[in-house]
């Protein structure tokens, strides 16, 4: 194992009712004018943000609403955001939805306390100052409300990227799985994709003798595989959509993730085709997991096969380990498949002809170890358009 360092200090309030402390944690974490950032209105519907109000409202803390944010956060609100910050002398940003609403205002929090761009940090500075930030999450899925992460695509380009650092972990945030029943069932398949993913990231390392978090990425994913079904089958199961909330945290917040090295290829070669075809996230990591998987198969065949074992129920074969570790990522694609999510470019509206294109932008996009990606295998953008390819059938 690696040495590491973990220190994630967020506060969490799990549970029915939780988002009525609202105002409570907003003034415990020093918050004195409030800027409340939704997205494209499903909590406006639902009446979550109503709620949220009141709750302010009860502990006479005043707010500012900026409501709009799409999947795929765009640069544009995040501009929008900052100036409405400092033109309002906010101290507190409260996110009231999902990962892209959460994300949005991680990046509108560092660039309304920065002088520059604030597009600097998804170019690689870190983040080391933000506005305080809490979240009230209403998908199980991108894990942004335990991460020191933040999406953005810019839309000059649409170029999609990632910025990191300690100052992104929001304050709070209020985990109510009620609030993720309203929720239809592609958008929560496409959450539990992308939980998945994060731990299939975390998992593919190339750091030896990390049985305690690959005991517990397994868990994690046994967990998806057992939970996934029930939601599918009734959209209003608590109990399932308990298990699966907290479980998206867990995978995200980095405890299952340290000392160890941790992959991403998945995701960075997602992120090309959410930025261009503007899919869910969680779609495209359904198409990308089992290419990638596929193409970095004979990198470490066991690694592949253990958790087809430990987690798909696979028989090992110890003549042939690399038939029970491509049966593992068969599974996986079933499983996925089983619970709503596209399986190939065509259902995913992605087209062929942009192959080359993605695996530029994916590896000189990055400007970052000269055009390589990964942390399991090292891929140049010949390797990056042969996963795309194996995406074509
Ligand atoms: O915008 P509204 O109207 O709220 O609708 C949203 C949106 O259309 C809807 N929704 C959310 N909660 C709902 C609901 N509809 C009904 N009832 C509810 N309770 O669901 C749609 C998707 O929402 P979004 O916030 O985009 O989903 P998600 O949480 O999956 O976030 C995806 C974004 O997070 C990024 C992704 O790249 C993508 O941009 N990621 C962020 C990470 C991080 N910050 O750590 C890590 C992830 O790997 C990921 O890359
Ligand atoms: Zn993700």
């Amino acid at each position: 194992m690696q040495n590491f360092t973990f220190f994630a200090p967020t506060y969490f309030a799990f549970g029915k009712g939780e988002e009525a402390k609202a105002g409570e944690l907003v003034k415990r974490f020093g918050g004195s004018k409030v800027l409340i950032h939704f997205g494209g209105g499903s909590v406006v519907k639902s009446g979550l943000l109503d709620r949220v109000k009141k709750s302010l409202d009860a502990m006479a803390i005043p707010y500012v609403e900026l409501g709009g944010v799409m999947p795929n956060p765009r640069s544009g609100l995040v501009y929008q955001g900052i100036e409405l910050c400092r033109k309002e002398n906010i101290d507190f940003i409260l996110a009231v939805g999902g990962g892209s609403t959460i994300d949005s205002a991680k990046a509108i929090a560092a660039g309304t306390v920065y002088d520059g761009d604030f597009w600097d940090f998804y170019q690689g500075k870190p983040v080391t100052k933000a506005l305080p930030i809490g979240t009230i999450l209403t998908i199980a899925a991108a894990g942004s409300e335990g991460s020191p992460d933040s999406v953005i695509t810019h839309e000059d380009g649409m170029i999609k990227r990632g910025a990191s650092g300690e100052a992104f972990r929001p304050k709070f945030s209020i985990l109510n799985p009620e609030l993720t029943q309203t929720l239809p069932a592609y958008q929560t398949s496409c959450g539990i994709t992308d939980i998945i993913a994060h731990l299939y990231e975390r998992y593919l390392t190339n750091t030896k003798d990390v049985e305690v978090t690959d005991r517990l990425i397994e868990s994690l994913i046994l967990t998806m595989k057992n939970e996934a079904p029930k939601v599918m089958a009734n959209l209003n199961d608590y109990e399932a959509r308990a298990n699966i909330m907290w479980a998206g945290m867990v995978a995200h917040n980095n405890i299952v993730g340290v000392g160890r090295s941790q992959d991403w290829t998945s995701h960075q070669i997602e992120h090309e085709l959410s930025a261009l075809y503007d899919c869910a996230h969680g779609a495209g990591l359904a198409v990308t997991m089992p290419a990638v998987f596929t193409y970095n198969l004979q990198h470490d065949v066991m690694r592949f096969a253990q958790i087809a074992v430990r987690v798909w129920g696979c028989q090992m074969d110890f003549a042939n380990p690399e038939r029970t570790a491509k049966e593992g990522i068969e599974a996986l694609r079933n499983f996925l498949i089983s619970i709503g999510m596209p399986k190939n470019f065509e259902e995913l509206g992605a087209k062929e002809e942009d192959i080359e294109k993605l695996a530029y932008t994916c590896c000189y996009g990055r400007g970052n170890e000269g055009g390589r990606i990964g942390g399991f295998v090292s891929l140049e953008q010949k390797d990056v358009e042969a996963i795309y390819k194996l995406m074509v059938f």
